[in-house]
């Protein structure tokens, strides 16, 4: 099986994590695995996939814009394929998923074998001072927990592996 796992990213942290959950498919998948980011997709080589994993950060309460349009432009192929999808975000677990189901094509979301949030990363220095003042912001008044989970990662990459939820 031919995967790809593409992400969006404005800041480092959606491929920090797509890169962990590479790292953690087994060997036979993971050397049929292509990652990469959505700005540098080959658009041409869509075709070659049998599995899709798909992650994407939320700013704002969007999810990020060229994955928004992989969705709608792939979306008959994507509903085709086994997919799987994982969000970046401040809002954890199910409230980052229910986020995400709300942002995201319904068809979509029903058809992925599983929906995970899987975490998120911080980094001002990769910032503009607008986004920088917000999440100063944010971290002031909400105090939100930060940090990729491992845990999640592993269980996320067991699903794909499996085809099926994570166990
Ligand atoms: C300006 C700004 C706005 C954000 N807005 C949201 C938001 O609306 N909801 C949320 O859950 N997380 C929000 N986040 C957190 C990001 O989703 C999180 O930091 C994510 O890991 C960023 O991924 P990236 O580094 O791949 O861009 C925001 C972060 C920044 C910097």
């Amino acid at each position: 099986m031919k995967l790809l796992i593409v992400y969006g990213t404005k800041a480092g942290a959606t491929a920090h994590c797509a890169e962990k959950i590479r790292q953690q498919l087994p060997d036979g998948l993971r050397e049929n695995a292509d990652l990469t980011d959505i700005r540098q997709l080959n658009r041409r080589k869509i075709t070659e996939y049998d599995a899709f994993v798909i992650g994407t950060p939320i700013y704002m309460g969007r999810i990020h814009g060229k994955i928004r349009r992989f969705f709608q432009r792939y979306r008959k192929r994507l509903l085709d394929k086994p997919l799987h999808l994982f969000i970046c975000s401040l809002a954890p677990g199910a409230e980052g998923v229910t986020l995400f189901r709300q942002k995201a094509d319904p068809d979509l979301f029903e058809h992925a074998a599983q929906v995970s949030q899987l975490g998120c990363e911080i980094h001002p220095d990769r910032m503009n001072a607008f986004y920088r003042f917000i999440i100063q912001k944010i971290m002031e008044t909400e105090k939100p927990e930060v940090g990729l989970r491992d845990d999640d990662i592993a269980a996320f990459a067991r699903g794909i592996a499996s085809g099926s939820s994570p166990s």
